[in-house]
């Protein structure tokens, strides 16, 4: 194709705007790399009650989102653009639905009762906002739950449209744990007719589905790492949906997120008190010690500081870390936590934060600054996920010298290569069995690397530093699934 795609991108969140986890990430990096490469990108998403409408670019007159028993909805429509890019952000801006503290649970963490409703409404409303733009897109590009109705929209309530009929849809799955499980009533709302509310589309256990639903009728399925494509495809993984996603495997393919280096790198990181790079590492000593100092820990340079940044949710190896908890404050370590999410986590970590306060420090909140710090700041990350479809801080923790410690799942076991005494190959330390006995072995075999194998530790660190993680790499395979989803569904239409 000689001009480039025109895109049309919906996620519930991206950075700098909303941001709940690596979705946000994804979402405010790849369209800008995917601009990189001369393509048209549009990203739409919920103007949330934290996002401040002054910043934005009010867009005259209102949109009108077909809601099926609902009526029409009229929302506001605001823009801007990503940061240090020409890619035009949308914000569908519905009080009653996005104007709301949290982005899809309250401040208890009990899901919003009508997350079927708002995201059915964000959905359609990007098929409503490129009529209205008059942008005729060639691809859809979905990402997660929330917007995995829109595959399904296209060959339904908008197959009317000539605008939408050459489009390519794809759907990302970020996370095949959340899938968007609701009361089939709202299948009225979704418009996309009864007759899609079967076993092999959005039918699960006599409920509506959406990600399911999305798999079956999106052209291509991307996720984001080839591990996670073999992995969803078996029962362990699958959360149900191994056995649908096995059925479709012919359109699903794994590419890899990459890492937006204008925001996490060690030599222009704002966040952190020095910068540094491989070619000088002193400013990472001072990162250490202002670590150290935040979280009130001895300022000691021989000790080793392990550091862990994330959700508070089983996901992400909360329960092997406090199963391992008395054996790890026994090592000569320091160890300092940033996260939320599951109640008894944030209890369990802050308490032996008070228990051990020579040993552990523990954040509990959301704080960008503090995710810089500690990726600068410690000498390992622990990141002992359960399953992990590509995880992100484990590709940052390389570029600033800090060597992943991760558990050989899904995008984990992709990024990092396990160390080897032999040859002093490898870039992190990997454990295989979902323990805390393995993750407690490993803790301390990276520890003890980092004490008594220091040319083994500064090889493996400035291997790590070096690595290119970038998004256009990312985004040229995108560009791969878009073209060939593009031409295979043309094709097909003359068969
Ligand atoms: P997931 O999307 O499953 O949460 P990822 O590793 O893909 O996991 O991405 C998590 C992102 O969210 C990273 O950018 C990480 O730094 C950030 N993050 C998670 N928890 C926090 C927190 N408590 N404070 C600041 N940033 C956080
Ligand atoms: C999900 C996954 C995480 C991934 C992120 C961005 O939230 O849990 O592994 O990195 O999405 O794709």
């Amino acid at each position: 194709m000689s001009r480039g795609l025109k895109i049309l991108f919906t996620a519930s969140e991206a950075v700098p705007f909303a941001k709940t986890g690596g979705l946000a990430d994804v979402a405010g990096a790849l369209p800008k790399a995917l601009s990189g490469l001369g393509h048209e990108v549009k990203v739409v998403m919920p103007r949330y009650y934290s996002i401040n409408r002054s910043k934005l670019e009010h867009v005259p007159g209102a949109l009108g989102v077909p809601m099926g028993p609902m009526g029409t909805l009229w929302a506001g429509l605001y823009k801007t653009v990503l940061p240090g890019s020409h890619v035009e952000v949308y914000f569908v801006d519905y009080e009653a639905f996005f104007g709301r503290s949290g982005l899809y649970a309250d401040d208890n963490g009990f899901s919003y009762e009508d997350n079927d409703i708002r995201f059915i409404f964000l959905s359609k409303a990007a098929f409503e906002l490129a009529r209205k733009l008059d942008f005729t897109p060639d691809i859809i590009h979905s990402n997660d739950w929330h917007t995995a109705l829109q595959p399904a929209l296209q060959k339904t309530r908008y197959a009317f449209d000539e605008r939408f009929k050459n489009a390519a849809t794809i759907l990302t799955i970020h996370n095949l744990q959340h899938q968007g499980q609701f009361f089939k009533g709202a299948v009225d709302v979704a418009e996309i007719g009864w007759e899609h509310f079967n076993p092999h589309e959005f039918e699960a256990m006599d409920g509506l589905n959406l990600l399911k639903g999305g798999i079956a009728n999106a052209d291509a399925v991307t996720t984001v790492s080839r591990k996670y494509v073999a992995e969803i495809q078996r029962p362990e993984f699958g959360f149900g949906l191994d056995g649908h996603i096995r059925a479709h495997s012919a359109r699903l393919f794994g590419i890899l997120n990459g890492v937006d280096y204008s925001e996490w790198n060690p030599f222009t990181d704002p966040h952190i008190v020095a910068n540094y790079d491989i070619g000088d590492l002193s400013g990472k000593a001072l990162c250490k010690r202002d670590l150290q100092e935040c979280f009130g820990l001895p300022q000691r340079d021989d000790i080793p500081l392990v550091g862990f940044v994330g959700r508070f949710a089983e996901q992400k190896g909360i329960g092997l870390i406090a199963g391992a908890i008395e054996g790890l404050a026994h090592l000569d370590a320091q160890f300092v936590m940033l996260g939320t999410g599951e109640k008894w986590a944030e209890g369990f970590f802050g308490d032996v934060a008070r228990r051990y306060p020579d040993r552990f420090g523990c954040h509990v909140g959301y704080s960008e600054e503090l995710a810089h710090k500690i990726e600068a700041g410690c000498d390992l990350f622990l990141m002992p996920s359960l399953f992990e479809p590509c995880g992100l801080n484990q590709i940052y923790s390389l570029r600033y010298g800090t060597l992943p410690i991760v558990r050989a799942t899904g995008g984990l076991d992709d990024t990092i290569s396990n160390y080897d005494p032999a040859t002093a190959e490898g870039n992190g330390f990997k454990f295989y069995d979902a323990t805390h006995e393995a993750l407690y072995r490993t803790v301390k075999w990276a520890c003890d690397t980092y004490r008594y194998e220091r040319d083994a530790y500064t090889t493996m660190q400035k291997r790590a530093m070096e690595a290119e993680f970038d998004w256009r790499y990312s985004a040229m395979a995108y560009e791969d699934i878009y073209l060939w989803a593009y031409y295979t569904k043309r094709s097909a239409r003359h068969r």
